[in-house]
């Protein structure tokens, strides 16, 4: 597969299309620090939470199954929105999904307490981009709720999902969130490919000023 920079939704929907959720690189059965995170820093189980670039990961389940009452799940892909949303079949109500891209300025999010994000924001160039995606933050984010962001640090392979990815350090993360946000935690976690490849990827949870 050619290494492109660019995220898009074609991109996406031929990968979603073309293999199976468990063959996907960064697909875990749990998000295990994800998850974790959210039960640490969530005000309580009606505390809005929304997933960018939530695929078709089971975050979303596990927080359903935990009695989660607001969560939003945002993705570039209809097919990833589709295969997530057969997979929780009668539960699927418990969450809203749409199908949006992060860099649309005029995503309109309603407010949320946790914004969460796993390996979507590494696909956002410098510049504008990522200042778009800040905006969102802080349009979204009520005060005092939570980033929680997973990336690939800068020991993880270039491409993810055949696309370059900017690969982050704790330095790096803190010049982009540098104004307006606490830094709470920080951890690297080796994911294991279904390819058995090593992926590091660091998280950080920052609050918001
Ligand atoms: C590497 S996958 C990670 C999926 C999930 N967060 C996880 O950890 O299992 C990246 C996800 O971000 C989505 N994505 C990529 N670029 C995006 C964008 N600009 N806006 C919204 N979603 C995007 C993709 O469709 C894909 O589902």
């Amino acid at each position: 597969m050619t290494a492109e920079r660019t995220s898009s939704p074609e991109h996406w929907n031929m990968i979603y299309g073309k293999y199976r959720r468990e063959e996907l690189g960064w697909y875990a059965p749990v998000l295990t620090t994800s998850l974790e995170w959210v039960l640490t820093h969530a005000d309580g189980r009606d505390a809005g939470l929304v997933d960018i670039g939530g695929g078709s990961s089971t975050l979303v389940d596990e927080l359903i199954a935990r009695n989660f009452t607001s969560l939003t799940i945002v993705d570039i892909s209809e097919a990833a929105i589709a295969e997530a949303k057969q997979r929780l079949a009668a539960q699927a109500g418990g969450a809203q999904f749409l199908c949006n891209d992060i860099r649309n300025p005029d995503l309109n999010l309603s407010p949320v307490q946790v914004w969460h994000d796993r390996a979507a924001f590494h696909f956002l160039q410098d510049g504008p981009e990522i200042e778009s995606y800040l905006k969102h933050i802080e349009s979204t984010l009520i005060t005092g709720g939570i980033v929680i962001l997973g990336v690939f640090s800068e020991n993880a392979p270039p491409r993810c999902s055949g696309l370059l990815v900017n690969r982050y350090t704790l330095p790096k993360l803190k010049d982009v969130f540098s104004k307006g946000f606490e830094l709470l935690d920080t951890k690297t976690e080796v994911h294991i490919t279904p390819g058995k490849v090593e992926q590091e990827y660091i998280y950080t949870a920052w609050r918001k000023r």
